[in-house]
């Protein structure tokens, strides 16, 4: 796929969950309290790229699943990805003032506050995936156990957890791959997964799309790291320079921004391979898998 089409396709898919997601929490005057829903909604309906729903959306698609049948499914990856975000961002985290281009959550809206919109996209994100869905009764458990992993001790959380005490210490090549394997590429995996569990794939063909999203998630994060040192804030929406302020563990730290940048591809070839080897002709997963490691923001 060209590199305009498969960036018209992110764009377009995008949008698509935008208004999604602009939905789901509209104003509403008998809403209470009325300030967390705001607060929910300015970190929901900011800037993103909304890579994981298009991933997500991108993966059913490969396997002939309409977009509209996957679209809460989509949008429970972004609730999970803002509510990080915005714990993230809380200064007993990482303290960032600027996220998507403006204020974060905390900044506008206070910690306390900042901490509960995070806990209601997190929790929301969970009753989406609950809802009635057109898959058999164990797909769907699979899709919710899929995600709560992706999210908990053993994913982003664990992850967390990890990139916080590797603050400041000298960290290892193998402590870094934890690190971003949990922190980050766990829920693109889960993006992939959950949008594939919606066609009947086989045990092979699911193993595939897994490894290609642990791949591309890793890269993802290696990409994140070198943006960091070497993007533009304008581009970003989140200053540079973060990682460095808060001495973290990262690939540029620990092997230059070159070799970053070669072993994202590497990931970025692996992923690729999994689809390859499996007979898996898709596209859009390639070229989304492109956009990531080539991306400038
Ligand atoms: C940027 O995504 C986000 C990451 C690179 C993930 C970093 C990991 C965390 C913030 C995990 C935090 C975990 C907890 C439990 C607080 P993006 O470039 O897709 O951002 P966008 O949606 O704004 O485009
Ligand atoms: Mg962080």
């Amino acid at each position: 796929m060209s590199e305009t089409r498969v960036e018209d396709y992110i764009q377009s898919t995008g949008d698509q969950v935008h208004r999604y997601l602009s939905g789901l929490f509209p104003p509403d005057a008998d809403r209470r309290p009325e300030r967390l829903f705001e607060a929910m909604n300015y970190s929901l309906l900011g800037n993103g790229k909304r890579l994981r729903p298009v991933l997500c959306i991108a993966a059913a698609e490969t396997f002939g699943v309409p977009r509209d049948v996957v679209m809460p499914a989509a949008a429970a990856l972004e609730l999970i990805h803002c509510y990080s975000l915005i714990h993230d961002d809380l200064p007993i985290l990482d303290n960032d003032d600027l996220r998507r281009g403006r204020p974060t959550n905390h900044k506008v809206y206070g910690d306390a506050t900042a901490l509960l919109a995070g806990d209601g996209l997190l929790t929301y994100a969970f009753e989406l995936l609950a809802q009635p869905l057109p898959v058999a009764p164990e797909v769907q458990l699979r899709m919710i156990r899929t995600l709560a992993n992706a999210a908990g001790v053993f994913g982003m959380v664990g992850g967390q957890q990890a990139d916080v005490l590797a603050e400041r210490t000298e960290g290892s090549v193998e402590l870094l791959q934890f690190i971003h394997t949990h922190k980050t590429a766990k829920l693109i995996q889960a993006s992939v997964v959950i949008g594939s569990l919606f066609a009947p794939l086989s045990a092979a063909e699911q193993a595939a799309v897994s490894l290609y999203g642990e791949a591309v998630g890793v890269a993802f994060q290696m990409v994140d790291d070198w943006l960091d040192v070497a993007g533009e804030q304008e581009q970003l929406g989140k200053p540079v320079g973060s990682d460095e302020r808060l001495e973290k563990l990262t690939y540029p730290r620990l092997v230059g921004l070159d070799e970053t940048l070669r072993m994202a591809e590497e990931k970025l070839a692996e992923a690729k391979r999994a689809l390859t080897d499996a007979d898996v002709h898709a596209p859009l997963l390639f070229g989304i898998g492109e956009f990531i490691v080539h991306r400038n923001k």
